[in-house]
């Protein structure tokens, strides 16, 4: 084997992307509007090449242009846009129904807001192809919709259909925080703030706001829910002015998140008791300011009484007070409140078995159903304790029959790794929004409840926590962004299937071939199963590390603190007990037909046992398996397909552009190790907590590694690992001479050929050089820069800057010498956890 040829070909970094045929940064998402083939753009032959848009309102402008614009690409021909509808003569006649009535002094057909039509008119000899908006947001959802069945290789609607959204709450949440850095954003800086400041160049700002409306999203909240106290400055809301233009053209209004105590600390009042006079009157003319400035503004997103938010507990007031005072300020305008159900108290006392943080969406809001004022909307976050890779419906949904609910999604993957794991999100938002909450011994789908439907409530819908950031491609990983994609449509109809958001979503994204689109689909389809086997099952919660940055193992962090996301796991058993009977009495908060359910052992749903009941390692789930062996299997059988993403990425290659091909890749090629470390962090922890070993015998025994401490040490020292699950056999080695150190071994593996790993530790803080040599010829050399989360310095061995690196193919043969070269740099100490040398 040309060893040279090894270290050119696997070296991360060292590939030379220069010499690639074409590239695509990721910026268009999926508007890129490619080059339909001959064939396919001959089925759009019939669409006129003269588009006639009757309105000219920034919106209809934008309507326009983005049609000629994805016209032309797609089917290579000339689109003109003119304002004036010629007698006779073809044309594409973008409208709405007022720009309608005033043209043709015609009463238009009737369209719920938001709404549209797309569909022929032949009248003679004249052949019109009219996209009919109920208004001008209407009209552009419109152009959308159609660029987006040309861009699939769809049929175009023939007669008219009306299309319209499943509520009028479709906003995303930027968390983004006014210097710049956005809280739980996993892809860059802020694309609005810089500094303090609102950026000079907003260009990313409109881009957002033209992905954000071709999927249906109306409202953008662009600061972090954890208020900064300057949003309210005068200053501020002009600089905000700004945003909100940008976004305008597009249709999507833009709000902010506000903390309750800023009439003290901003209006400098003695008190923000939300009930006092100066309170209420300082909100009125805050909120009047605002609408001067910005007079399509949406609104307030509001965390009170939260992780350490200040609220009107203060005052002894209720989340009802509050949110109506405020509220009231903003109804002559058409402001909404969102305000967040998502209060608790996180100092709980975790030796109270009673204690649940699960209870207390319910037992802050049950009694406030039906005292909220008409244009306040509760945002209830899917799972009733926070983003975990499963969780079951919150029960807060079917308690708030009188007041207007949205259901609050989250598209950044904090707990669902980060953007640097291929995790698919729609089939997991499914999961809740189909759940039937039997509210009234009736069919009450909580996506029903969202879009106001069940209850019969005049607001309502759907929030998603974006942080999309500055990277090129919006959410680093190019895969990512089929969940902002997929938020969208679900905004627009809940009821579409997951192939259906998918299939579109790929094919505008990476065209239309047949194995790239069966490919990419088959593999973001099942990714949220494989990243729940190799996280944390049957409803345990992911088992990351929540005391940190949420991204790699840390099992343990979730027991023994007041954030109360136990589970309760001890020699014995495992599961939070949560039954009426004997636990905490949260299954109680469901309505009586699903708390039935869920409160009996035999009947709850495996998926959420863990979450349910307190039970031994050796309960038996419905597939036969004892649970125990079932994490095992899980996290094994999950690892293992995570293994098999690069490989069949492999496939595509020539067949995607080669710059979102490495790209991909190298992220694949990331989570197969870091999927490894997962299974082997969980495995390892509950063999050693349940005293039950894997019938299989995996769990703790890795015949293939050569465990870095084991092997002769020249200035590495050994180092343990904390917490200990995160490394192989907990240790780990750093050195800490400039110079660098070396680890040796005898290798006593038969001749053969071998795929070299090295799994070893990458900080921000530095750019630790490795080389690994056999028998001193060098194998391969490379540098640990990359930017693992979490974004922050994090100057530990463990599960979350935990990676490696592959040589495959190389030759080797008993009593051969392997030896690697660490050189560290700044406070980065060249750590190493294991080698392994595994046949292919
Ligand atoms: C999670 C997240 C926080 C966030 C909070 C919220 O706890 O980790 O960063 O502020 O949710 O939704 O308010």
């Amino acid at each position: 084997m040309n060893r040279r040829r090894v270290l050119g070909l696997v070296a991360p970094g060292l590939v030379a992307l220069g010499s690639l045929a074409y590239g695509e940064s990721g910026a268009e998402g999926w508007l890129r509007y490619a080059p339909l083939s001959n064939a396919a753009a001959a089925s759009y032959v019939a669409l006129p090449s003269q588009i006639v848009v009757l309105g000219d309102t920034p919106t209809d402008q934008a309507a326009a242009t983005e049609l000629q614009r994805g016209l032309a690409s797609m089917l290579g021909r000339g689109f003109t846009v003119s304002h004036e509808l010629p007698e006779e003569g073809d044309a594409i006649v973008v409208a709405n129904l007022a720009t309608l009535s005033r043209a043709f002094a015609l009463r238009g057909d009737k369209l719920p807001p938001e709404s549209f039509t797309l569909g022929e008119k032949a009248e003679g000899k004249t052949h019109r192809y009219i996209i009919l908006g109920a208004d001008p947001r209407g009209e552009l959802y419109g152009v959308f919709h159609l660029l987006a069945l040309v861009g699939a290789e769809k049929p175009l609607p023939a007669k008219p259909a009306a299309e319209s959204p499943s509520s009028p709450i479709r906003w995303v949440n930027q968390w983004d925080n006014l210097n710049g850095t956005i809280e739980r954003g996993y892809a860059g800086r802020s694309i609005f703030f810089d500094d303090g400041h609102v950026r000079s160049d907003l260009t990313r700002v409109s881009d957002y706001g033209r992905l954000l409306a071709s999927v249906g999203i109306n409202g953008v909240t662009v600061n972090n829910v954890n208020s900064d106290l300057r949003t309210l400055e005068p200053e501020m809301i002009v600089e905000f002015a700004r945003i909100a233009d940008q976004l305008r053209p597009w249709g999507v209004r833009m709000s902010l998140s506000v903390d309750l105590s800023s009439p003290q600390m901003v209006g400098h009042l003695t008190t923000f008791d939300p009930v006092d006079p100066a309170v209420v009157a300082w909100w009125k003319s805050k909120v009047d300011e605002i609408y001067k400035a910005i007079p399509d503004f949406g609104g307030f997103v509001i965390k009170a009484d939260s992780e350490g938010r200040l609220g009107p507990s203060k005052y002894g007031r209720t989340p009802a007070e509050a949110a109506n005072a405020v509220a009231r300020a903003l109804k002559p305008h058409g402001g909404v409140v969102l305000y967040r159900g998502f209060v608790y108290n996180n100092h709980l006392d975790y030796n109270d078995l009673k204690a649940d943080r699960a209870r207390a969406g319910y037992d802050n809001f049950h009694a406030l159903d039906g005292k909220f004022e008409s244009n306040v909307v509760i945002q209830v976050k899917n799972g009733p304790i926070d983003f975990q890779v499963r969780e079951p419906a919150s029960p807060l949904f079917a308690v708030l029959q009188h007041t207007s609910q949205a259901i609050e999604l989250q598209i950044t993957q904090e707990y669902l790794g980060q953007q640097r794991h291929m995790v698919f999100l729609v089939p997991m938002w499914k999961a809740t929004l189909d759940t039937d909450m039997r509210a009234d011994n009736r069919s009450t789908p909580v996506k029903e409840i969202a879009e106001g439907k069940s209850f019969r409530q005049p607001l309502g819908g759907f929030v998603g926590v974006a942080n999309v950031g500055l990277d090129t491609n919006w959410m680093h990983h190019p895969m990512a962004m089929a969940n902002l994609y997929g938020f969208g449509k679900l905004t627009w109809n809940p009821d579409l299937t997951t192939d259906q958001i998918l299939d579109t979503w790929t094919r505008l994204t990476w065209g239309n071939d047949f194995t790239v689109v069966s490919t990419i689909d088959e593999l973001q389809r099942h990714s949220w199963h494989v990243y729940e086997q190799y996280t944390g099952n049957l409803g345990i919660g992911t088992l990351t590390n929540i005391l940190g940055y949420h991204y790699g193992p840390g099992i343990e962090s979730a027991e023994r603190n007041g954030w109360g996301q136990w589970f309760r796991g001890d020699a014995k058993g495992i599961g939070m007990d949560r039954t009426v009977a004997t636990g905490t009495g949260y299954i109680g908060q469901y309505p009586p037909e699903l708390a039935k359910v869920y409160e009996d052992v035999n009947t709850c749903p495996d998926d959420l046992l863990l979450f349910m009941h307190h039970v031994p390692y050796s309960h038996v789930l419905h597939d036969g398996k004892t649970v125990v062996q079932f994490v095992y299997d899980a996290h094994y059988e999950g690892a293992a397909t995570a293994q098999t993403y690069s490989p069949r990425w492999q496939t595509l290659k020539g067949l995607v552009d080669d710059e979102r091909y490495e790209q991909t890749l190298k992220l694949f090629t990331y989570q197969a190790g870091h999927a490894n470390v997962w299974r082997d962090a969980v495995t390892r922890w509950f063999q050693k907590e349940s005293g039950i070993p894997d019938k299989l015998g995996r769990v703790g025994n890795y015949p293939d590694r050569i465990e870095a401490e084991d092997m002769t040490a020249e200035g590495y020292t050994p180092v343990d690992v904390k917490p200990w699950e995160t490394a192989s056999n907990s240790k780990a080695v750093v050195c800490n001479q400039p110079s660098g150190c070396t680890l040796s071994t005898t290798l006593d593996k038969p001749a053969g050929t071998y795929n070299i790993t090295v799994q070893y530790f990458d900080y921000w803080s530095g750019k630790s050089h490795f080389a690994l040599e056999l028998n001193h010829q060098p194998i391969g050399q490379w540098i640990a820069d990359d930017t693992l989360p979490p974004a922050r310095p994090d100057l530990h061995p463990d599960g979350e800057t935990s990676t490696r690196i592959t040589f495959p193919n190389i030759a080797l043969k008993t009593g051969d010498t392997l030896s690697l070269r660490g050189i560290p740099d700044n406070t980065e100490s060249a750590p190493v956890d294991y080698i392994e040398i595994s046949k292919q």
